[in-house]
């Protein structure tokens, strides 16, 4: 079955995006211009506190702005800081099973697990009990859900706050691989508060005082 979505690049647009939280007197969010147009490697930083997280609601429709226009024809998947919050079921082919939306044969079900567990590195993994998995394999595997579920845009939400360097290191990699793969690559917007994060980006802005930065090359992003 032909994926829906496989010739449409992914998008969202942000015109004068303002938004606050009720009984807030102050605009977290104050006009805030942005697109992302094609696929590659986004990173967002700001400090604790800075509304990374709000943004993120704002774009996939959890929240919505008190003024200002957000369009976007992606599918959206989310990844979590904690992965124990979005993880559900016992074993990894069991979650993955849960997050495939199409109606498909056994078969391609089986290749389709096979290939994304592939795509994450965790190849051969499909019995595993999750409780056996580190922090950063759980977050693979979740990176591994959204994948199987053929969303084309990949919000991830300081996804290796949790981790030890070494899975930090592997999660980043493996979203760079997705991100940078030339036949279908991936769109993502990774959120951060770990500065040293930023080189594997392929555009980097910062979100401050409710604004959201140009988009610039990490080698050239200066931060205030
Ligand atoms: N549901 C909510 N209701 C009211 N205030 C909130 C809510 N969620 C977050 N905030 C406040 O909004 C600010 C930004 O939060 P958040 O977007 O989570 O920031 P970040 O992800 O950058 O740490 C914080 O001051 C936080 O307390
Ligand atoms: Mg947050």
């Amino acid at each position: 079955m032909p994926d829906v979505l496989e010739n449409e690049i992914p998008h969202i647009y942000f015109k004068d995006v303002t938004f606050s939280y009720p009984g807030k007197k102050e605009n977290l969010i104050l006009k805030c211009n942005f697109s992302i147009e094609k696929p590659g490697f986004w990173m967002v930083v700001g400090k604790n506190g800075s509304g990374k997280s709000t943004l993120l609601k704002l774009i996939n429709g959890i929240i919505n702005p008190i003024n200002g226009v957000i369009q976007s024809n992606a599918n959206i998947g989310m990844v979590f800081q904690n992965p124990d919050h979005q993880i559900l079921m016992p074993n990894c082919r069991s979650e993955l099973l849960i997050n495939i939306n199409q109606n498909i044969s056994d078969y391609e079900i089986n290749k389709k697990i096979e290939y994304v567990l592939a795509q994450v590195g965790l190849n051969g993994f499909e019995k595993r009990p999750v409780h056996t998995l580190s922090g950063g394999q759980k977050q693979r595997l979740s990176i591994a859900c959204v994948l199987i579920s053929n969303s084309n845009f990949i919000l991830l939400d300081e996804p290796t706050a949790l981790l030890d360097q070494t899975s930090q290191l592997r999660v980043l990699k493996t979203v760079k691989d997705l991100t940078s793969d030339h036949k279908r690559p991936l769109s993502a917007l990774w959120i951060t508060h770990r500065y040293e994060e930023l080189t594997y980006a392929d555009s980097v802005a910062e979100l401050k005082n409710g604004f959201l930065s140009s988009w610039q090359e990490p080698s050239k992003f200066q931060y205030n």
